[in-house]
Parts: structure tokens; C-alpha cells; sequence
């Protein structure tokens, strides 16, 4: 299997914490690239049209994207317990976090494009606290039924750790355990996974 994407990118992180959890890691072959709306990978893009990363080719040479599907199959082909609930409340709360975190996780990236790519004299400020907003009020939903977390390894629990280490990565101005106790307090214990330490992203000296 190859892994298509940049070490920097919190969804490629989603793959690859769920890649080393469903016990798939050992198999894997790792290739950095670059790749943003404006700048496409050609070649990534023959692969997924959207030319966006993670992409995955399958041992059999099937092209897989978004980090969702990846995650699902990595799930279905790893050896381990499954990741994604079977049914019932577990499940759509699991499924649930996970659109949550994703979606915090565009808003997140979206902002960095608007900072860094967008000429000075077109960056709109009120669409990037519009994205704030989202980011805040979705950590406050997550802050408030951190109950769910504790003690829980599935596809909610890993996008919601990729959230908070990218928010420490990119956003760290942000103090996002400030008032969010009880997910600061669950992400100390997530955060020392092998599968989270293994993937952290690298943190640039100030
Ligand atoms: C980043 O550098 O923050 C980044 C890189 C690739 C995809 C998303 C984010």
C-alpha cells in the first residue's frame, strides 16, 4: 500500500494513527508531496482528480480517497478490533465525532490558506473568525462530552486527537485547553499513544 500526502496535513495524520492502530503500519510506503487548490500535484491528481491528500493506492492498485474511506478500509483489512462501531448509539456518536472533527479540521485548514495563500489585499477577516467560530464552538461541543472519550479507541477518538495536535501545530495561539479542562485532560493521555507520538507533527522552532 502507498500513502500519498504531507506528514503537515491533520487527515494524512488521521490515516496514519489508524493505519499503525489497525496494525496495517509495517506495510506501508510513505511518499511526502505538496499539493494545495492552487498548485496541484499533477501526478496526484491522475490518482484523485481532486488532487487532495490522503490519497491511498491498495496492494491491488486501487485508488482510495478521502481519509474517511481510507480509514474504513484500513479498518476492514487491519487485524485488530474495529474502529467503527457496529451499530447503535456507539456507532453514530463514533461517526458523529468523526464529522465533527473533520469539520473542525476544514475550518482549521481553510484559515491557513486564506492567511497564507490568498494575496494580503483579498484576505477577508470576517470569513476567517467565521471559521474560529466554528473551530471554538465545535471544541466546546467535544470539552462538554469528553465523558465519551475517556477510555475509548475508535474513529471519533482518533480525529478528535488529530484535531487537537494540529491546533497545537498551526494554531497554538489559539490556547485551546483554556476553559476545555476535561478534553485538555483526555487528549494528555491520547497524545501518548505510540500511534499519536509516532505521527506528531513537527512543531517549528519559534
Ligand atoms: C499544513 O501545512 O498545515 C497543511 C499541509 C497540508 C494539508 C493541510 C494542512
Amino acid at each position: 500500500m502507498e500513502l500519498f500526502g504531507s506528514s503537515a496535513s491533520p487527515f494524512v495524520r488521521k490515516v496514519r494513527v489508524m493505519a499503525i492502530e489497525a496494525g496495517v503500519d509495517t506495510t506501508f510506503v510513505w511518499r511526502e508531496l505538496s499539493t494545495t487548490p492552487i498548485n496541484p500535484d499533477l501526478q496526484l491528481a491522475e490518482a484523485n482528480p481532486l488532487a487532495k491528500m490522503p490519497t491511498m493506492m491498495t496492494a491491488n492498485r486501487q485508488m482510495l480517497y478521502d481519509s474517511r474511506v481510507i480509514c474504513e478500509y484500513l479498518d476492514s483489512v487491519g487485524g485488530g478490533p474495529t474502529m467503527f462501531p457496529d451499530s447503535g448509539e456507539l456507532r453514530w456518536r463514533a461517526l458523529c465525532q468523526q464529522a465533527l472533527g473533520d469539520g473542525i479540521l476544514d475550518a482549521a485548514v481553510s484559515i491557513r490558506y486564506e492567511r497564507n495563500m490568498r494575496p494580503p489585499e483579498k484576505m477577508w477577516e470576517g470569513w476567517i473568525e467565521g471559521q474560529f467560530g466554528k473551530i471554538r464552538r465545535g471544541l466546546d461541543r467535544v470539552n462538554a462530552e469528553a465523558e465519551y472519550l475517556n477510555g475509548v479507541l475508535d474513529i471519533g477518538a482518533i480525529t478528535l486527537g488529530c484535531v487537537a495536535g494540529y491546533l497545537d501545530f498551526r494554531f497554538p495561539e489559539e490556547n485551546w485547553r483554556e476553559g476545555r479542562a476535561a478534553l485538555a485532560s483526555w487528549y494528555e493521555t491520547f497524545s501518548i499513544r505510540k500511534s499519536m507520538s509516532s505521527t506528531a507533527h513537527v512543531v517549528p522552532k519559534p
